[in-house]
């Protein structure tokens, strides 16, 4: 699959793209507290994208059409809870105290996607539970920080299989960051673990998320029968982070950045 070349143009439409992602974290912050469910927090995300921002959420029908969901992923946003790895579909449960939450915003904007996810704590989590959260955003910040022209896309998975094994975490490989752009999921794949100076070389224009998801147990994951939700195969907790970001003439520029959400260069 060919890696498309971003102009100086379309980075300027996916900047827009990606600070409206990101904006829609900042709105649904507070609302992420005990007895709230995640159906609720879908409704006050997909409104908020709808008929303030005008984007259009990219999850909403988007993906593999089956016989649980015939018209691909069924919400405008993916809540994942606890042992939920990725792909999270927003339900009727409540969240508790305890709990951990990754929510995942993708919005389409003039036709450009900006995709980023955060994790949010319910009441009081456990201490390991806050280590895991932790050191998977810096997992994505030290990912991020490889990222410049002539590197290769292993530098990137090799800096963050590190950092999670230094921590005695585990990196899931069945998910991976992706380019994006016009298209939701296009080449590259950007895996997170890797071989330091392996894989593509890293090039001024390119678009791609970098989203590690990193498990307090073991990496393997499995699939539910709704053919969507993805889970820890031992039911331990798991958290991601992800940003979208493009490489410049000598580093990268984060576009899901929001005034409340920089990143820290
Ligand atoms: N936003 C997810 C990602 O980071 C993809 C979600 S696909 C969906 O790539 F269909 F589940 F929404
Ligand atoms: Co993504
Ligand atoms: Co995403």
């Amino acid at each position: 699959m060919q890696v498309v070349i971003k102009s100086e143009n379309e980075i300027k439409k996916m900047r827009i793209a990606g600070r409206l992602a990101a904006e829609v974290l900042d709105m649904i912050e507070e609302y992420v507290v005990p007895g709230v469910t995640t159906a609720e927090l879908n409704n006050i995300c997909h409104d908020y994208m709808v008929n303030v921002q005008k984007t259009i959420p990219a999850p909403l029908h988007y993906g593999h059409k089956t016989s649980t969901y015939p018209n691909g992923f069924p919400k405008s946003i993916c809540t994942s809870v606890n042992h939920v790895i990725c792909h999270g579909i927003p339900s009727d449960k409540k969240l508790k105290n305890g709990d951990i939450i990754n929510i995942d915003i993708t919005v389409i904007k003039n036709g450009w996607h900006g995709d980023t996810s955060r994790m949010f704590t319910i009441g009081k989590v456990a201490g390991r539970t806050q280590k895991l959260i932790d050191i998977t955003k810096e997992c994505m910040e030290i990912g991020i920080r490889m990222v410049a022209p002539g590197m290769h896309i292993g530098d990137i998975g090799f800096a963050i299989a590190q950092h999670a094994k230094n921590n005695r975490f585990s990196v899931v490989r069945e998910y991976c960051g992706h380019g994006i752009g016009k298209v939701f999921h296009e080449a590259p794949q950007v895996l997170h673990y890797g071989t330091k100076g392996h894989g593509l070389q890293l090039q001024k224009g390119m678009a791609f998320t970098i989203e590690p998801m990193i498990n307090i147990g073991k990496r393997h994951s499995k699939l539910l029968a709704d053919d969507w939700t993805v889970i820890t195969m031992d039911k331990s907790l798991s958290a991601q982070w992800e940003h979208t970001l493009v490489v410049t003439d000598t580093g990268y520029e984060v576009l899901t950045v929001s005034d409340n959400y920089q990143f820290d260069y």
